[in-house]
């Protein structure tokens, strides 16, 4: 129907981007299709009557054909979505569909801003050769693959290849996409990428617009999202390693290296979060990323943890980590009884505990916090209110007085079975 719909107006249509590369990487593998993902469109098309781009005029034609889904329209970028969170086949599915552009930018790492234009120069601005492949749908050639960067013999190379020097300048985040896709997808960074990889970071860009750079909040939002795949995905831990040994922890900040210390404490974290995967507010990606900033200064982190946008309570676990564990490590030096020790440690929540945990040069505090978390938090009093009602006490204040002392004595062993 899209095909159809450009046609008629004269338009080329095609798909382009992650669709076709793993579209053509199943099929080199032998694999019948791969799991079905976001599809990005681009339309080649230039109507002198509107005042939106060619993608969003084609979205509005197909929309209506659709009525299960819903439309997005992004006006500053010309592009329009097509989303159906209950797609009959495919369950959840956005199409995205992009007007032909190119990019030009201001200053490095500023937002791209927007032109018409056609087809080459589109794919031309875009990450890799392996993502600059596009399958045309409209005209007699619909099928025909467009390579125009050798994104071809990439894929079959099993190469991440930039387009052109400047890329990476343009666009920092590239550095962690080429990771996570060399990664992800069990390819090589090729050399003369990596050099630019390497030069991009050392020419101390990064630094610039994403520490001092306050007007390229976009950047950092984009910056964040990189890392939160990476740090969600299974192959989290190789891509922080090529992430390292590319030196690219430095676009987050110059001093921040991966020591063995940090590494093992990024390992560590893991037992923790399997452990207690199910409860709320442990967030893994995020929790992961709160560890790897602590191989920074605190100022430093909470300037970085600010930068990217953490959530609050992120943000001041972050700034606040050092407090918290001086009061924790203190409060459990004192403290004989578990009672005493669960009404400190409830004060603080999840992931704050499995922060002072792992920094705790102290071994007892891990695993006082470690026990508290699998054993005396789950403890309950043995009555409750109802069982004070039924044993005569009148309700009031005094409940919450007798219910907390009942608990206290339950955890200090006061209470006996009988
Ligand atoms: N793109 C780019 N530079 C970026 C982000 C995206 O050039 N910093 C381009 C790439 O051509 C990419 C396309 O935009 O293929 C769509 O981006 P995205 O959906 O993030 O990537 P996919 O390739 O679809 O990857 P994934 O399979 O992870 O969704």
């Amino acid at each position: 129907q899209a095909a159809q719909a450009a046609t008629a107006r004269g338009w080329q249509l095609y798909v382009v981007g992650g669709s076709v590369r793993d579209l053509l990487l199943a099929k080199q593998e032998g694999n019948k299709s791969p799991a079905m993902q976001d599809i990005d469109l681009v339309v080649d098309g230039f109507d002198q009557t509107a005042d939106v781009g060619a993608g969003v005029e084609l979205a509005k034609t197909l929309q209506p054909l659709y009525p299960e889904s819903r439309l997005e329209i992004h006006g500053a970028f010309q592009t329009a979505a097509l989303l159906w969170h209950k797609h009959p086949v495919l369950g959840s599915l956005w199409i995205d569909i992009a007007t032909a552009r190119t990019e030009f930018y201001p200053y490095p790492a500023a937002n791209p801003e927007v032109e018409a234009s056609s087809i080459r120069q589109d794919l031309y601005r875009r990450d890799f050769t392996i993502n600059a492949l596009a399958v045309r749908l409209t005209s007699n050639h619909a099928g025909e693959v467009l390579d125009f960067f050798g994104g071809a013999i990439d894929l079959k190379e099993r190469k991440i290849r930039v387009l052109h020097p400047n890329s990476l300048i343009e666009d920092p985040t590239r550095i962690y996409r080429a990771v996570r896709f060399a990664v992800r997808l069990r390819f090589t960074i090729e050399a003369q990428t990596e050099a630019y990889i390497r030069y991009a970071i050392n020419s101390g860009v990064y630094q610039r617009s994403l520490l001092a750079h306050k007007k390229a909040p976009a950047l950092q939002t984009r910056l964040k999202t990189e890392l939160k795949y990476i740090l969600q995905a299974p192959y989290w831990e190789r891509a922080i390693q090529l992430l390292a040994s590319l030196g690219a922890l430095q676009c987050l900040h110059p001093t921040l290296q991966l020591n063995q210390k940090l590494w093992w404490l990024l390992r560590l974290v893991d037992r923790w979060l399997r452990r207690f995967d199910r409860q709320d507010n442990l967030v893994h990606w995020l929790l992961r990323l709160e560890v790897l900033l602590l191989g920074l200064e605190t100022s430093d982190r909470q300037s970085v943890a600010y930068n990217l946008q953490l959530p609050n309570d992120s943000l001041e676990r972050l700034s606040h980590l050092e407090t918290y564990q001086t009061k924790i490590e203190s409060g459990l030096s004192e403290f004989e009884q578990v009672s005493q020790i669960v009404k400190l440690l409830q004060n603080y929540d999840l992931p704050t505990l499995i922060l002072v945990a792992l920094r705790s040069e102290h071994r007892p505090t891990r695993q006082t916090i470690w026990k508290y978390l699998t054993i005396w938090k789950q403890v309950k009093s043995p009555l409750n209110g109802n069982d004070l009602k039924t044993l005569g006490y009148p309700p009031g204040a005094l409940y919450k007085e007798i219910l907390e002392d009942l608990l206290a004595a339950t955890l200090d062993g006061r209470v006996s079975d009988r």
